[in-house]
């Protein structure tokens, strides 16, 4: 028989968590992230805290999450580990602080985490819906993330049933759950549009324990407008590839386009889509930007697929009020799929993701301020860029208002390594790494990409040492960084 799962307020959900659990919450981006349950768990986790007691929960989620659910436990100290991804400014500051424990990852890899049994038993599932039937099948809103695993892992489950969303979400989901090896099969997906899944995630019912109906809004920050070194970026990176399609090294009818977070990603698929020869293309992605959608009504991308539609208020409004405009064209993905490198590498995907800095090399930092801050994490870069067909990076030349020299002799932290980055783009230029050694790289970053103001200070850097296939100078190789930390402005490091 059918049961109607019990219909809860957020504190009466929250009053079912107990100190020490494991929840894998809804979210990829604020996109679909659960939102009144985890700010009725950080009320509670103060209440405890006020009594002299301890309340904190392990917080795995598909990627960052919104203000409600990072920004609100962080505040209550009600963190006891977080991973995969993040970018709340409170939890960020509790991470830095060695507070909070975050285990960064790429987010491919999360599911298969939680189905291994890598990070412990999921205790709860906290996901919000835009419906779920009686028999247990869940439409899922704006992301998928990792939730059809925490969904079938999880021991309970509870539903946030979002009213903001329409119930025509149904059809904009693919659901698909890869098994565990040594029962995993090649994934059956060879076209960027095609369906592998169901529309909407299967439970067992009887593990919902309650549900919670809610009516708020996704919590996007708007994207901060073009600067003209972004639109330089976006220009540069749009010129490279329609030099590669008149190369023959990209196929006539183009490739899949991955594009990273943030406003530099936002504004280099701006430029894509106004470039004259770039042909109208898809987008086998992870987040889907406001960009996406401008490129979606513009007939410039014909279909896109992700994980999360994180869109300002407006953008997703206006989405929302003609949303049969979008269906058999927009899809969302578990981030498994959407990331996985076998799917990645069959369809020759352009990957475009966005550095904090990179060095001379060709090695890139996505994650860490001055090598120790985490900044948010390294999200799907990884995924992406070790997979893909070409793998660019972008960045500004300088960050800090030129104080900081996004190029440096070596970086302070190694995300994705010379191996895997092909292509580095700043607003001066690009540097092509394919088939060149160290030092022809090291000559192409100084003369292409890096700023003005600091090109002799790499070339000083590079002439120290004639030595080795890398030349690298222990001494010098942190003297950007150490210099502004000591006078707030990389141009005063003397070699
Ligand atoms: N040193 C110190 N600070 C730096 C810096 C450097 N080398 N480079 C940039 N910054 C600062 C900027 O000044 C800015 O600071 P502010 O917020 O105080 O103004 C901040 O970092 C963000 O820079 P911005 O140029 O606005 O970047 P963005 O919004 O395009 O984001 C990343 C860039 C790298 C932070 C972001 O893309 C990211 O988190 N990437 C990792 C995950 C990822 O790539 N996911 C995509 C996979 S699909």
């Amino acid at each position: 028989m059918q049961r109607i799962p019990n219909m809860l307020t957020a504190e009466e959900a929250a009053a079912l968590i107990r100190h020490d659990d494991v929840i894998g919450f809804s979210g990829f981006t604020p996109a679909g992230a659960a939102k009144v349950i985890p700010t009725a768990i950080a009320a509670k986790a103060r209440v405890e805290h006020a009594a002299g007691r301890d309340f904190k929960v392990g917080v795995i989620t598909g990627a960052s999450t919104g203000p409600s659910l990072d920004g609100e436990l962080a505040k209550a100290d009600a963190i006891k580990f977080r991973t995969p991804y993040q970018s709340d400014k409170t939890l960020r500051e509790s991470i830095n602080a060695g507070k909070t424990h975050f285990f960064d990852m790429h987010l491919s890899l999360l599911p298969q985490y939680v189905r291994y049994g890598f990070l412990g038993d999921l205790n709860w599932a906290i996901v919000e819906a835009a419906d779920v039937s009686s028999d247990g099948k869940i439409l899922l809103t704006t992301s998928v993330g990792a939730s059809p695993t925490f969904l079938s892992k999880a021991k309970h489950i509870l539903i946030e049933v979002n009213r903001y969303h329409p119930k025509e979400l149904l059809g904009f989901h693919d659901i698909y759950e890869l098994k565990n090896p040594p029962h995993r099969r090649p994934i059956p997906l060879v076209n960027v549009e095609d369906r592998i899944g169901t529309q909407r995630v299967w439970v067992d019912p009887r593990k919902i324990v309650g549900i919670v109906e809610s009516n708020r809004p996704d919590e996007v920050r708007n994207f901060a407008q073009h600067s003209a070194a972004t639109q330089k970026i976006g220009d540069n990176v749009a010129t490279f590839l329609s030099d590669e399609l008149k190369a023959g090294r990209i196929p006539k009818s183009f490739l899949p386009i991955q594009s990273g977070v943030g406003n530099v990603a936002n504004a280099v698929l701006g430029a894509m889509g106004e470039h004259p020869d770039i042909p109208r293309f898809q987008m086998y992605s992870e987040v889907i930007q406001d960009s996406v959608i401008e490129l979606l009504n513009a007939e410039r991308v014909s279909f896109v697929c992700g994980v999360s539609l994180t869109l300002s208020s407006t953008v997703l409004q206006e989405m929302y009020a003609n949303l049969e405009a979008y269906q058999g064209r927009l899809l969302l993905r578990p981030q498994e799929i959407s990331n996985n490198p076998e799917i990645i590498r069959r369809l020759g995907i352009i990957s475009i993701n966005t550095a904090l800095e990179a060095d001379i090399f060709g090695n890139v930092n996505s994650t860490h301020v001055l090598g120790r801050e985490m900044m948010n994490g390294i999200g799907g870069s990884g995924d992406f860029t070790r997979s893909a067909y070409i793998s660019i990076f972008t960045c500004p030349s300088t960050a800090k208002g030129g104080n900081i020299s996004a190029i440096v002799p070596m970086c302070s932290h190694i995300d994705h390594s010379e191996h895997s980055v092909q292509v580095l783009v700043t607003e001066h230029g690009v540097a092509d790494f394919r088939g060149k050694a160290p030092r022809e790289r090291a000559a192409l970053v100084i003369n292409n990409c890096v700023d003005p103001s600091y090109r002799d200070l790499l070339w000083a850097y590079f002439k120290l040492t004639e030595n080795g296939h890398t030349p690298q100078s222990f001494r010098s190789a942190f003297a950007f960084h150490e210099t502004f930390l000591k006078t707030g402005d990389m141009r005063n490091t003397r070699f």
